[in-house]
């Protein structure tokens, strides 16, 4: 089916407290949904996120938090729950691995993948880092530390079970060769192709011995094992929809998602582990999976092992949920790394917020106030004779949706943002340029009443848009502009002082 548009993000780790790039993740996946509802309907629309409770790393959080695992993990995973309250995060439903309707349906995988020759036991030796949940090459592993956190890996014999990846290389190979536009951005298609071209896929070790392990699901034909944490958490994504529904064989209507969302660190399982899994299946493809860049600090990756962390919620404290959401949306084009500062914030919420639409928003319910004693004046366009510099506006107007959709098609948030402002700059060009206290001091009725109301049509389509990126403000704006009467509020982003060097 065409008209429906699932998308997902990734099942975020519950060993510690979410953080801002959690939630970047999260909100690009909420504006996708929000632009999608919009478009199909809000029936046709599913967005996934959740959280992936199993593993050593959560066990070994638990542990150290004194608490039980489940016990641990409840506590932890209402706190993503709670974020994405927090910062109007309209999911549609959220997954936890520890649900039994996720775990039946890991174990059916493994049945079917085990019945199909495609899993067998065989001995596993290799370098092992805990932390990470990964084994590491010999090659990867330089002065024996794991090439992601650094830490030293250690070198672990075991009886395991493996899924047969390396069968399936030279199918997903082709299969990406057909399908370009399968991972976005083009560089990370790129750097999966190169890295399937160069490398020689091993079997995927997919469980962990019980006496090491114990915190994850058993496989169902060897229950002294559970099952490697990641083999687990990408069947979320099938999960959550009702694949393999045991009773009716119910065919899922969601899937496959449209889209895949995360950050670039987990490329590799969504581009080979994912799709290699879901084709030993016969299970189809999802259409895309785009995989974003990084949050930086000061040239490091923010990330919970790293310890350089910022709180998302102390973000939204100090400068309004929407200044975060615009800021993490426009500041950095979807696919790159950005740096992370409040800086950063501060001088995106001071010019594009404050300046441009809250000065517009602001100064144009004062005029209507002054010169129209609040009501909003009509005027049609169509049956006047519009100077060049007004055409170009209601040109804008015009063109605004579709040019905000067709970024959003791109997953090109800054693109659709850029789009939105460019008429907000025309807009304040104009009343600078128009000099209105200039024709109500001349009596000018007529000119004042059609330049108003352009400034209204412009702020409302502007707010229309903003529904999708920043919802209060776009409620706000609409709640001060009604049908007939503008009912003036504070001003929608008040000035940061900032203090001079
Ligand atoms: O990997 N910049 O969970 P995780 C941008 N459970 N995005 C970031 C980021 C940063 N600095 N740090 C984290 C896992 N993210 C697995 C996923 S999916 C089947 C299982 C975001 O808690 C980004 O989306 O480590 C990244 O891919 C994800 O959090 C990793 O979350
Ligand atoms: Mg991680």
């Amino acid at each position: 089916m065409e008209n429906k548009f699932y998308i997902t993000t990734p099942i975020y780790y519950v060993n510690a407290s979410p953080h801002i790039g959690h939630s970047y993740t999260t909100i690009a996946a909420d504006v996708l949904s929000r632009f999608k509802r919009r478009v199909l309907g809000k029936d046709n629309v599913r967005f996934l996120t959740g959280t992936d409770e199993h593993g050593q790393k959560i066990q070994k959080a638990a542990d150290s938090a004194k608490l039980s695992a489940q016990d641990f993990v409840d506590k932890t995973s209402l706190q993503f729950r709670n974020l994405w309250k927090s910062l109007g995060v309209s999911y549609d439903d959220f997954i936890r691995t520890t649900e039994e309707r996720h775990v039946k349906v890991v174990q059916k995988v493994l049945e079917i993948l085990f019945k199909k020759g495609d899993i067998y036991e065989g001995k596993y030796e290799g370098l092992y880092c805990t932390p990470c949940e990964t084994f590491w090459l010999e090659s990867q592993a330089i002065g024996g530390l794991c090439p992601d956190c650094q830490r030293p890996v250690e070198r672990i014999v075991e009886s395991n079970y493996f899924f047969k990846l390396s069968i399936y290389q030279d199918w997903l190979l082709g299969f990406l060769k057909e399908n370009p536009n399968f991972i976005k951005p083009a560089s990370r298609y790129e750097e999966t192709l190169r890295f399937l071209e160069l490398n020689k896929l091993n079997d995927l070790c997919i469980s962990r011995p019980k006496e090491r392990l114990n915190w994850g699901i058993p496989l169902p034909f060897a229950p002294e094992h559970v099952t490697y944490v990641w083999f687990d958490a990408l069947v979320n994504y099938i999960s959550a929809v009702g694949e393999f529904d045991s009773q009716d064989n119910y065919q899922s209507r969601w899937w496959p998602a449209e889209l895949h969302l995360m950050a670039k660190d987990i490329l590799r399982q969504h581009t080979v582990y994912w799709p290699i899994m879901l084709h030993a299946l016969n299970i189809e493809l999802p259409k895309a999976v785009f995989a974003h860049g990084w949050w930086m600090i000061n040239e490091d990756k923010m990330s919970k092992s790293r310890g350089n962390v910022v709180n998302p919620l102390e973000m939204i404290e100090k400068y309004g949920l929407d200044a975060y959401r615009y800021f993490l949306l426009r500041d950095v084009p979807f696919g790159l790394d950005g740096n992370f500062s409040e800086e950063g914030i501060v001088k995106r919420y001071n010019s594009d917020l404050a300046n441009d639409l809250g000065n517009l928003v602001y100064r144009t319910l004062t005029m209507i106030e002054k010169y129209f004693d609040g009501s909003i004046p009509n005027v049609d366009f169509n049956k006047l004779k519009n100077d060049q510099k007004v055409s170009n506006i209601l040109a804008k107007i015009q063109n605004l949706d579709s040019r905000v959709s067709s970024a959003l098609d791109k997953q090109d948030f800054s693109l659709a943002l850029e789009a939105i402002w460019e008429l907000i700059a025309m807009a304040n060009k104009h009343v600078e340029e128009t000099k209105p206290w200039n024709l109500a001091k001349e009596n000018k009725q007529e000119e004042l009443k059609e330049f108003i109301r352009l400034l209204i049509d412009v702020i409302r389509a502007v707010s229309r848009q903003l529904e999708i990126f920043i919802p209060q403000t776009a409620l706000s704006i609409q709640e001060q502009f009604g049908e007939e009467k503008v009912k003036k509020g504070n001003p929608l982003f008040p000035r940061i002082e900032t203090k001079k060097k």
